[in-house]
């Protein structure tokens, strides 16, 4: 009878897992022998505009595609159904494509794993000691003095390095500045960044971070073991820069753990390496990818609101009123404020919407899994395209503009599985919520001290480099108020 029930069951449901299609089925552009599609990508602008190629195929195929590029093969997802479906289906350790040429340096200097590499419960332990402090919003607003602490010295910079309004390489002063804030709240420590002249200690440590990061994409779509093996420039210079970057943490990590008085009450980081039970080789580890993950992505996500708010000057007259009326002119805006400024957070959301910084992620899957048509099995990588997601017209009106007015909550209709820039689920980015509070503090600096204005009106291209850039120097100006 039980068998009987089970099967009529079966019939019922078009997703049972014993009858949805699996793998070979999900459409996918051409696949040939060894190749896959990678010389289709090429012709479509290559690496650097994959981006754009992922947008063109969810056109194509939809909501789910196959694709293989050389022996690399994954399934993209850029709806948020799906989306919502694998968050309800995820297990205890969601797992994301490993990034071999790291764990391969941990290996060879017997270093511990962060939690950007770590897996299973290993990771759960790591993340769960930073979990509480790191993801809750009434902790992480007591960050705010020290973020303000090097606002005021960044917008001092833009003040005095301006030549009519234009700043030279403003990506590069927007990675101090962000470098400057996560050593700070990381370390306590100020490196000095955004002085005139910068020590030689501080120069060191932001271009090792800059040559590691360069060195290893190469490393990450060829075998990794075959650069160790030959020695070859990518992997000398890559473990050169982690052997600097982990030299330089530890001194800083050793310093604050060697500090066991009374801590200050947004000394968040120092809870944690006094209370958790992780070992020192696992902090030194987790630490200092904690600052890998938030340097660039901050700088990045701050260049594009810049760029946004020149763009849509009505938007941006929006928030200084707004801002203007939170913030007394005798008053340093602070986290406190920021819980009265919904259009500032509209900003920051519209931002990452139209311009996300890291177009997509990755989960391994840990079982075999339903997801939509498909029965998709254990081992398969999924990729989460949220730059398709978030240009994509039929989850956004409009989705071309620039309309912070969307998120504000009397209008808003979009479903929360459609603007993932911070990821989704227990892996979703822990750095997010002092990421968000720094953006917002440094637009509300920025926005009340200068009109950001557009010096040409000509498209700003966007390439894929880790993280997505402008094509060119943003023409922007910033013109104090
Ligand atoms: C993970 C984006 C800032 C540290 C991630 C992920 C994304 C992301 C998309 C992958 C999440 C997933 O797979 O579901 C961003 C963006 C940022 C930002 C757009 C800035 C606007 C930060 C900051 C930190 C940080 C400030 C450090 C304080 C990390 C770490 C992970 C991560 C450690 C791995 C988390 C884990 O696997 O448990 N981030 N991030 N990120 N991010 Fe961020």
């Amino acid at each position: 009878v039980l068998e009987q029930k089970d099967a009529a069951e079966a019939a019922r449901c078009p997703h049972a897992a014993s009858r949805a299609p699996t793998l070979d089925a999900i459409p996918g552009p051409t696949n040939w022998p060894l190749v896959g599609s990678l010389f289709e990508l090429l012709r479509k602008g290559g690496l650097r505009r994959q981006h754009e190629a992922l947008v063109d195929y969810h056109k194509k195929f939809g909501k789910i595609f196959r694709l293989k590029l050389g022996s690399f093969e994954s399934v993209h997802i850029g709806s948020p159904c799906l989306l919502e479906a694998l968050y309800r289906k995820e297990g205890n350790y969601p797992q994301r494509l490993e990034i071999k040429p790291w764990t391969a340096y941990r290996d060879l200097r017997d270093e511990a794993y962060g939690l950007l590499i770590l897996e299973g419960k290993d990771w759960q332990r790591v993340r769960s000691a930073f979990q509480q402090k790191l993801m809750k919003p009434t902790e992480v607003v007591k960050l705010d003095r020290k973020i303000n602490e090097v606002l005021v010295d960044f917008v001092g910079r833009i003040g005095k390095i301006n030549a009519g309004g234009k700043i030279e390489d403003l990506y590069f002063e927007l990675n101090k500045w962000s470098f400057e804030t996560i050593c700070l709240v990381l370390y306590d420590k100020r490196f000095g960044l955004l002085q005139e002249k910068v020590n030689e200690e501080a120069m060191n440590f932001i271009m090792a971070v800059k040559t590691m990061m360069s060195t290893f994409g190469m490393m990450m779509v060829t075998p990794v073991e075959l650069h160790k093996s030959f020695n070859t420039r990518s992997w000398k210079d890559h473990t050169a820069a982690w052997d600097r970057i982990f030299s330089t943490a530890k001194v800083y990590i050793d310093k604050k753990l060697k500090r066991n008085a009374i801590r200050a009450p947004d000394d968040l980081i120092g809870d944690i390496l006094h209370q958790s039970d992780l070992s020192k080789k696992e902090l030194y580890a987790a630490i200092t990818e904690l600052q890998i993950g938030g340097v660039e992505t901050t700088a990045n996500s701050m260049l594009w609101a810049i760029f946004n708010l020149s763009r849509n000057p009505a938007a941006q007259r929006n928030l200084l009123e707004e801002i203007r009326e939170v913030v007394a002119p005798d008053q340093d805006p602070c986290g406190e404020h920021i819980k009265s400024m919904p259009y500032l957070k509209a900003c920051l959301k519209e931002s990452m919407r139209l311009s996300p910084s890291v177009p997509f992620t990755s989960r391994t899957l840990d079982k075999d899994t339903v997801l939509g048509d498909y029965a998709i099995p254990k081992g398969t990588v999924l990729m989460i395209n949220s730059h398709a997601l978030g240009s994509n017209e039929e989850y956004f009106d409009e989705g071309k503009q620039f309309k912070p007015e969307r998120w504000l909550r009397e209008n808003c209709t979009a479903n929360p599985f459609a603007h993932v820039p911070f990821g989704i689920g227990k892996r979703m980015c822990i750095g997010r919520r002092l990421a968000e509070l720094q953006l917002q503090l440094a637009m509300c600096w920025l926005v009340r001290d200068y009109e950001i204005v557009a010096t040409d009106n000509e498209p700003v291209n966007v390439i894929h480099s880790g993280l997505l850039v402008p094509s060119r120097e943003l023409p922007v100006a910033f013109i104090r108020r």
